[in-house]
């Protein structure tokens, strides 16, 4: 008893729902988007839509009483995280037994709370993730596609080499020369061009005000700003926010039938709904995708899906880490939150790193350099069902983390002992922790692409029904994934709408 049905449905806006929800009503066909998260358009009482970093409130993280912000401490002191009251914030920190995953809830997922960075993976390396993937096409049709559509733009390199705002990427790139380290410049979806007017002053400052894990008020080309805009522009797509998606069945006519609870802001479930649809886009996320899969198999509702759903998950090889500059060499006190460049040493084959130079931003001169480094960790780990909370865990252990900052400390060392520096102790909490290896950025796979679903992210066992989101991408990346999430989604919509949806 469907109490509303639309031909499509789509799981999630983050990338791989903003693609999907876009070319199916760009196709015309009828699609609503179920989103857990809020749509972040109208100002609170201080006159933002976003919250600041520096004096966060609820609209910060998901139904919290305190922030978890990934930098813990100041010189160990407990200055960063502040006293919340619950509410459907922005940014959520999902928590399992050795890893937490931080991820964006509201309409745009990800892409309210990420650095922007929009980076193509290495053709080489991505062949190897996907052998399967026709590489010429990827790179010829869908990343120009994936860029164009997402307003991927790069910084003016006078103004870089002349900013005060990116001293910071400077002094980190000059430790990475003396070492013999090569850095590259990273393409971004924050608009440069806005940027320069906050620094000259005649715009609002958004990047050159702390703003980026909390939303952007301004400057961020978000997807609600460009996908999502757009696939309402359509007039086929609808989407209804704070409504989870907890279950997929299949009708006996082939059709599927999902149960989502509707919440409020205080998180109360105010009404259970039903709806059902012809096709099926899962597009939680690679943690929400496949939970929903995941539950799906073990609690019968969808049998026949393939045994490897809920395998092959990764961290992108994520660690976080600092360094301690000389007190000549500055970052300055003032720091762009958008981080523009990265050490790119992926082709060495001993040890691929590719670590993003990240801002620190607290308005005094620090002489933190800040990375988040990409590691080539091999390894991977599973999700199982769990029935006692009706949810998932993640297999995932310290050991495997242990990878991640052998291989990022490998690259770090050299980098300190080619400048005679050392690393920062103060960062990650009062055990003066210098390799943050409890979180990632970038959750990758569980429902990985020519494993759980065909070669275009068809799920294995059931007709019409598909992920388009990073749960397809196995584990690993070597960049920062949004772009490659994107480009995929744009390849499997492509071939779906041309081979299944025809009448
Ligand atoms: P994504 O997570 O974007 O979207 C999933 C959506 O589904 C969310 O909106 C969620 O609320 C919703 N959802 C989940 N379960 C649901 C359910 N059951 N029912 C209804 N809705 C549900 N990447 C990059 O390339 N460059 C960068 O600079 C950064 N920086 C960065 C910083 C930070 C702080 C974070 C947290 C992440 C990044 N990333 C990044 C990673 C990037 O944001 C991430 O890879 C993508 O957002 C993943 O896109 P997906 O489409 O897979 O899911």
């Amino acid at each position: 008893d469907a109490v509303d049905s639309a031909p499509a449905i789509v799981i999630g806006s983050g990338y791989g729902g903003a693609v999907a929800a876009l070319r199916l009503g760009q196709a015309g066909i009828r699609t609503l988007v179920l989103e857990m998260g809020r749509l972040w358009n109208n100002p609170g009482p201080d006159g933002t839509v976003f919250c600041s970093t520096s004096a966060p409130d609820g609209r910060s993280m998901w139904f919290r009483n305190r922030t978890e912000a990934p930098l813990a401490t100041f010189l160990w002191l407990d200055v960063v995280n502040r006293d919340i009251s619950p509410y459907p914030g922005v940014l959520d920190r999902v928590h399992f037994d050795a890893m937490s995953v931080y991820v964006g809830r509201g309409v745009g997922g990800g892409s309210l709370v990420n650095g922007g960075m929009a980076v193509t993976p290495v053709q080489s390396y991505f062949s190897e993730q996907f052998p399967t993937v026709d590489a010429t096409e990827m790179y010829g049709t869908y990343f120009p596609r994936a860029r164009s559509m997402l307003g991927v733009n790069t910084i003016d390199r006078a103004w870089f080499e002349s900013t005060e705002w990116y001293r910071f990427a400077r002094t980190s790139r000059k430790a990475a020369a003396n070492t013999g380290l090569k850095t590259t410049f990273v393409p971004n979806v924050y608009d440069f061009a806005y940027m320069r007017r906050e620094a000259d002053g005649t715009a609002t400052r958004s990047a050159l005000a702390g703003e980026v894990i909390y939303g952007n008020n301004h400057g961020k080309r978000s997807l609600d700003k460009t996908y999502l805009a757009s696939a309402l522009g359509t007039g086929n797509v609808t989407i209804n926010t704070l409504e989870r998606v907890r279950e997929i069945r299949r009708a006996a006519d082939g059709t599927y039938v999902l149960t989502a609870d509707r919440i409020d802001v205080t998180g109360a479930v105010v009404e259970t709904k039903q709806y059902g649809c012809t096709y099926l886009f899962l597009a939680a996320g690679s943690i929400g995708t496949t939970e929903l899969l995941l539950r799906a198999r073990e609690k019968g509702t969808l049998p026949a899906l393939d045994a490897s759903v809920g395998t092959g998950w990764g961290t992108n090889g994520n660690v976080m880490l600092a360094r301690a500059n000389h007190v000549w060499d500055t970052v300055g006190a003032d720091e762009s939150t958008i981080p523009v460049m990265g050490i790119d040493d992926w082709a060495n084959a001993d040890n691929p790193v590719f670590a993003e130079i990240a801002p620190l931003p607290t308005g005094l001169e620090h002489w933190v350099s800040l990375y988040l480094a990409i590691t080539k960790n091999p390894q991977r780990a599973s999700f199982t069902y769990d029935p006692s909370t009706d949810g998932v865990k993640l297999g995932w252990s310290a050991a495997q983390s242990a990878v991640s900052v052998s291989m990022a400390k490998k690259l770090f060392d050299r980098i300190n002992t080619a400048n005679s520096t050392i690393y920062r102790y103060d960062l990650f909490g009062a055990g003066s922790k210098v390799f943050a290896d409890d979180f990632t950025y970038h959750p990758l796979g569980g429902c990985v692409l020519g494993r759980a679903t065909d070669d275009h992210g068809r799920v294995k066992g059931y007709s019409r029904l598909y992920v388009t989101d990073g749960s397809l991408v196995p584990g690993n990346l070597g960049v920062n994934p949004f772009l490659t999430i994107t480009a995929l989604a744009e390849r499997t919509m492509a071939r779906v709408l041309s081979e299944d949806t025809a009448p």
